[in-house]
Order: structure tokens, then C-alpha cells, then sequence
């Protein structure tokens, strides 16, 4: 599994009226890190766009002066889509996760209609990443229902 890493230094200029981290930065930060592991594992970042953000549960306040890591990387693939879990740590809480997220993308053919991106990601044996692909395949399976059950 490839993961992709992204560190950013919290200055003062990202934090809110409270002095920690705002949440719309961190929000940014977190698809911005998702959308590039999605675009390197589909070799490519002009045909990728964001469909869907799951859940942003902020965990633990962030001050300005703390490093914050993102890891990312491409937890299940569809036909269309890649559904991307980004990972948020910081040294201020050693070895725990303040911020989890997945973002969905879709690959886009020259009319702008999702097109087959071609990416297989097999079900892993690694019983957390096997997880995350169980309940993305899941969430992608209820989503193309309620869609087909609107269009009929
Ligand atoms: C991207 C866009 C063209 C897709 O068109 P659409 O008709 O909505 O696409 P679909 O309903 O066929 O869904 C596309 C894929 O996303 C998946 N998907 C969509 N919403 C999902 C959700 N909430 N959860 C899981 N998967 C989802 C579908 O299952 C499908 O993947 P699959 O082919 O692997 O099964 C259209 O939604 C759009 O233009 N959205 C705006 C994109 C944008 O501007 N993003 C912000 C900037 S990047």
C-alpha cells in the first residue's frame, strides 16, 4: 500500500478566533493530500475531481507552531472512482490519529463523464486496510443503488 505523506508547520495565519487550527484549513490540507494520492496512483492529475467527503471529526485541538503529518493513500477503487483515506498525527499527540477522513474522486473522460480509470486495488490481507475497503466498496454499493432506485 503507497502512502503518500504531506507535512505542514501550523502558523498563525491558519489558526481561528479560538488561537488552534481552523477547520477549513485543515479541511483544505486534507483533500488537497488525498487528491494527490489519488492523482499519482492514476499517473495523472487533470482527469480527477472530488466527488465526496466523508466525515470530518476534528479530535484534538492544533496550535500554531505544531507540525502537522498527513498520510494518505488509496484505500479502495471502483470502476470510476478511487476512494482516498487521509490520516491526520501531529507530535503534539504522539502516535494517535486527530483527524481521519475519505475522499472520494472520480477519473473523467474528454466529455467530463466519469470514465473507467483501470485501477485495481485487490481486497488486502492486512485485517485494518481490508477494513476500509469492506466499508468503501460498501458505501459505493448503497450509493449506485439509491441512485438507481431515483433513476427508475
Ligand atoms: C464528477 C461528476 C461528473 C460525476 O458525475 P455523476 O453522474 O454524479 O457520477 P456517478 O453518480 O456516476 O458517480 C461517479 C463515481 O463516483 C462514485 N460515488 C459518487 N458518490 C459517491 C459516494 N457518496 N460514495 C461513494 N462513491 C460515490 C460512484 O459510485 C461512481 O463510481 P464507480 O464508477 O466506481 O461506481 C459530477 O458529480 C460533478 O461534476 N461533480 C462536481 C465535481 C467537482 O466540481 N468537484 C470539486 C472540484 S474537484
Amino acid at each position: 500500500m503507497e502512502k503518500t505523506h504531506v507535512s505542514r508547520l501550523v502558523r498563525l495565519a491558519n489558526l481561528n478566533h479560538h488561537g488552534t487550527l481552523f477547520a477549513g484549513e485543515t479541511a483544505q490540507w486534507m483533500v488537497e493530500a488525498c487528491f494527490v494520492a489519488a492523482a499519482k496512483k492514476n499517473g495523472r492529475a487533470d482527469n480527477v475531481v472530488c466527488i465526496n467527503v466523508q466525515g470530518l471529526q476534528f479530535r484534538k485541538p492544533v496550535e500554531s507552531g505544531d507540525i502537522v503529518d498527513i498520510e494518505s493513500f488509496v484505500a479502495y477503487a471502483g470502476s470510476t472512482s478511487l476512494t482516498v483515506v487521509g490520516r491526520i498525527l501531529t507530535p503534539r499527540y504522539p502516535g494517535e490519529c486527530i483527524l481521519e477522513t475519505a475522499v472520494t474522486f472520480v477519473t473523467l473522460g474528454k466529455d467530463g463523464v466519469p470514465a473507467p480509470h483501470g485501477i485495481v486495488v485487490e481486497r488486502p490481507e492486512d485485517p485494518v486496510l481490508r477494513e476500509y475497503w469492506d466499508k468503501y466498496e460498501r458505501k459505493r454499493k448503497k450509493y449506485r443503488a439509491g441512485k438507481q432506485a431515483e433513476e427508475e
